[in-house]
């Protein structure tokens, strides 16, 4: 699953002891497994090697720019959703043929940048989001590709926030308005459509939502074949899930194993006639970063209110906003809990002796600012540090400065390497932009 691993009942991140970070780092961070990454990475590009697809990490779910430099020299492309993402791939030197763009608001300062940076996709979201594109690579005078994003209409069944491909969402066009946008716009002299864009929602914990919706584009794609416009693109997006309890999610074999045998026949160069060899793109964010980073925070305070005995940790909503967003779990232990207290998996409940009924909270003026709800933990006490797991995606990249908070530092651990691969926010920092 990663290396995080605990040997004579101390936390290591890969040779590292946890505790090593936080003396170094100073807490909260993140802290990431350079291995981790890399395995998950791989086992992605293996499992899906038949259907040779572009794997375009998405930038969102992680975007610190050591991690995206480490990708993209394994090959990645990028999928980012703004001119900030955009300007991190390249920073980090992804080929710009290797970037896809999505997003339902792409503003024309967006836009502009994209076409002069030659990014390899744009995934159009709307027809007046076309009609813009068309006109800014007009006035530029530049060409460029696009794929048309569908809604097929598939439940993925995961959190509503993050449900993005059934009919009433604010993503792509439905499936029923695509022929007639290919109709209208697939003929732009400068804007080239000629690809499919999906991505129905994260994390997606079935194969079967995704055959669905494969399904339903390849009998799209035919359709248009019929009409005349030939598709050459399929961008299946991401979604593929990551264990935030052990073995929770179907690993990266289990869903090339589903979808496989509806791309393989449709990728190869020799195609019956009407027929034109897909390109396929795959859009992973989660499945790659989610397991390789863990959120270390140490605990400020215990209390008792009422029946309920409170952790106050450094780290609350706004360094990782999951739990109170999404109610979403993240496993959650001490670093140095003893042999004897070594989780044995990660899970929801642990049966062990002397486990205390927990609240991890943060520092935060909300009753909502928690880590970790009515949570089974070996008994902690004030400096004691905790690991949040599985905070390796949608951790750092949706943490914010609330109640002026710096936000906190992220760590890459490469064997027995330390990297501070973003330093910790300074007071001078958190107010930088105000001394005008
Ligand atoms: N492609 C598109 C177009 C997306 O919108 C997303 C995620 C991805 C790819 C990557 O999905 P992944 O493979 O990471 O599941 N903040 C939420 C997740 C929001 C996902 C948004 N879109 C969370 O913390 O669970």
């Amino acid at each position: 699953m990663d290396e995080f691993h605990y040997r004579r009942g101390i936390l290591h991140c890969e040779g590292v002891p946890a505790a090593e970070v936080a003396k170094k780092a100073g807490t909260p961070c993140y802290v990431y497994s350079r291995a981790t990454f890399e395995q998950h990475y791989r086992r992605l590009a293996e499992a899906f090697a038949p259907a040779c697809p572009l794997l375009c990490f998405s930038v969102k779910c992680c975007s610190n720019l050591s991690i995206l430099r480490l990708l993209v020299s394994m090959g990645s492309g990028m999928d980012v959703v703004s001119g900030g993402e955009l300007l991190r791939a390249r920073r980090a030197g992804c080929d710009p043929s290797k970037i896809v763009y999505a997003g339902v608001g792409k503003s024309d300062a967006e836009i502009k940048l994209a076409l002069q940076e030659g990014i390899g996709l744009f995934n159009v979201e709307s027809e007046m989001e076309f009609e813009n594109l068309a006109r800014i690579a007009k006035e530029l005078g530049v060409s460029t590709r696009a794929a048309l994003r569908v809604n097929p209409d598939v439940d993925p069944k995961t959190h509503r926030y993050t449900t993005t491909g059934k009919r009433e969402s604010k993503f792509g066009v439905d499936l029923e308005r695509a022929e007639a946008f290919f109709a209208r716009y697939g003929a732009d002299p400068l804007v080239s459509l000629r690809g499919i864009h999906l991505h129905i929602g994260s994390p997606v914990y079935t194969t079967d939502p995704y055959l669905e919706s494969v399904v339903k584009a390849l009998a799209l794609i035919d359709r248009l074949a019929i009409g005349g416009i030939a598709i050459d693109t399929l961008d299946l997006g991401g979604g593929f899930g990551a264990d935030y309890e052990s073995d929770q999610s179907p690993v990266a074999a289990e869903y090339a194993t589903a979808i496989l045998p509806l791309l393989v026949p449709r990728v190869q160069p020799s195609q019956p006639a009407g027929r034109t060899p897909l390109k396929v793109v795959l859009e992973p964010g989660r499945a790659i970063a989610a397991n390789a980073g863990i959120l270390l925070t140490r605990v400020e305070y215990v209390k008792q209110s009422g029946d309920r005995t409170f952790a106050i940790c450094d780290a609350g909503m706004h360094s990782l906003l999951r739990p109170s967003h999404y109610g979403a779990f993240h496993f959650v232990w001490p670093v140095a809990p003893g042999e004897a207290l070594v989780p044995t998996r990660r899970a929801r409940e642990l049966v062990m002796p002397g486990l205390v009924r927990t609240e991890v909270v943060g520092p935060l003026c909300e009753t909502g600012d928690f880590i970790a709800e009515d949570r089974l933990l070996p008994s902690v006490t004030r400096g004691d540090l905790l690991a949040v797991y599985t905070a390796g995606a949608y951790g750092m990249t949706m943490a914010s400065r609330y109640n002026s908070h710096p936000l906190p530092a992220e760590v890459l651990v490469d064997g027995s390497t330390i990297s501070i691969i973003r330093r910790r926010e300074s007071y001078a920092d958190l107010i930088a932009h105000e001394e005008v």
